[in-house]
């Protein structure tokens, strides 16, 4: 290997804004240890609330002291072994979802957190770990059944289009959520009940005139008003499911005042539900395993945003991007 120092994306400092918080270094490329791989990332996804929360201090689970490094999955090749690794070989394809792994050229890491695949896709590295967080979240988090109402908000995004996909499969009827024509078409395709694309139509409207029972299974990756509408929505015995609150994540947090939320849920004997993917690491494997095969066998599409992003420096662009709420399906970065 010719190449002897890499790029990647750090938070030099915690900063409301993402932009402010980071800056590109550049190191040199480290052997891998007797038990380590040393990988070339070929894409990274991004995930600009994780990124931007994070450079704020806010992910109460993990307390960064700057710098440090930012990212989160990435797919690539294996390019240098160490001397004790037997599964793997030069020039597999490589997926890590290690916090830090994403936003950089090259990685040296443990070959146990490595996850060999088929080939090196920007749709492969969506389904790992982006469809993971769906389908644990609908199936251990919202237990997901057939036959009910689901609706997922940010449907047309990374984590939405493969929430409806996997609804659908289980024999529910689908709404989703969505802010533009060309992401309520690929919604269609994707086969999804009932498409509402909040800007020209009101959700709350919507959800009352045509679902009077109310809605089943909510997956919810907006927050805000959108959130408080999903609630008010929610059918006896329905669970909703927070996902996210991307919503929230541009801007500081709002306070609120209104009746407390068990005010609502006690008399449909509904809840709510937070997911975070960390804290369900026990179904990781076998969802990876399933969603695999629904995507080889056809059975399950991957929609990967068209927006070119190419190496370090664009990842702010990426994150910013995904915020402004254009993209349909997931946002890759390309090095
Ligand atoms: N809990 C977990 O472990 C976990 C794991 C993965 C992802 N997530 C969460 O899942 C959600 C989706 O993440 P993603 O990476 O897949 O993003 P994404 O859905 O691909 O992109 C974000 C989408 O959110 C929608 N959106 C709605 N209101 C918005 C607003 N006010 N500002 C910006 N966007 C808005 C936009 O689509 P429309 O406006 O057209 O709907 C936008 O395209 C996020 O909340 C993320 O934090 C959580």
């Amino acid at each position: 290997m010719n190449v002897t120092n890499y790029r990647k994306l750090i938070a030099k400092q915690l900063n409301q804004d993402f932009k402010s918080a980071v800056e590109i270094v550049e190191i040199s490329i480290s052997k891998p240890a007797a038990n380590e791989l040393l990988i070339k990332n070929k894409f990274a996804g991004v995930n600009g609330g994780f990124d931007t929360l994070l450079c704020r201090g806010d992910v109460p689970y993990v307390n960064l002291i700057p710098p440090f490094d930012l990212g989160v999955e990435a797919i690539g090749k294996v390019v240098a072994i160490g001397e004790n690794v037997k599964d793997f070989q030069i020039g597999d394809a490589v997926i890590t979802t290690a916090r830090g792994g994403g936003y950089r050229e090259y990685q040296v890491v443990d070959a146990n957190l490595v996850v060999k695949v088929r080939e090196a896709t920007p749709e492969v590295l969506t389904l790992i770990p982006t469809g993971v967080s769906a389908l644990v979240a609908l199936e251990q988090v919202g237990e997901m059944k057939s036959n009910e109402v689901v609706l997922v908000t940010a449907a047309a995004g990374g984590t939405g289009h493969i929430a409806v996909q996997l609804a659908k499969l289980a024999g529910n009827h689908v709404i989703g959520t969505c802010s533009s024509e060309a992401k309520a078409k690929l919604l269609r395709e994707l086969g999804c009940d009932r498409i509402i694309n909040y800007r020209t139509e009101n959700l709350n409207q919507v959800l009352k005139q045509e679902y009077p029972n109310g809605i089943n299974l909510i997956f919810d990756c907006v927050g805000k008003t959108v959130f408080d509408t999903c609630v008010e929505n929610l059918a006896v015995r329905g669970r909703l499911v927070v996902v996210g609150f991307i919503s929230e994540y541009a801007n500081n947090v709002e306070q609120i005042t209104q009746a407390r939320i068990y005010h609502q849920l006690f008399w449909k004997a509904a809840s709510v539900k937070g997911f975070l993917m960390p804290h369900y690491k026990e179904h990781i494997a076998e969802a990876r395993d399933r969603l695999l095969n629904l995507f080889y066998t056809d059975k399950l599409k991957v929609a990967v945003d068209p927006t070119q992003f190419q190496g370090i420096e664009s990842i702010p662009d990426a994150v910013e991007y995904l915020f402004s709420g254009q993209n349909c399906g997931k946002v890759v970065t390309r090095f």
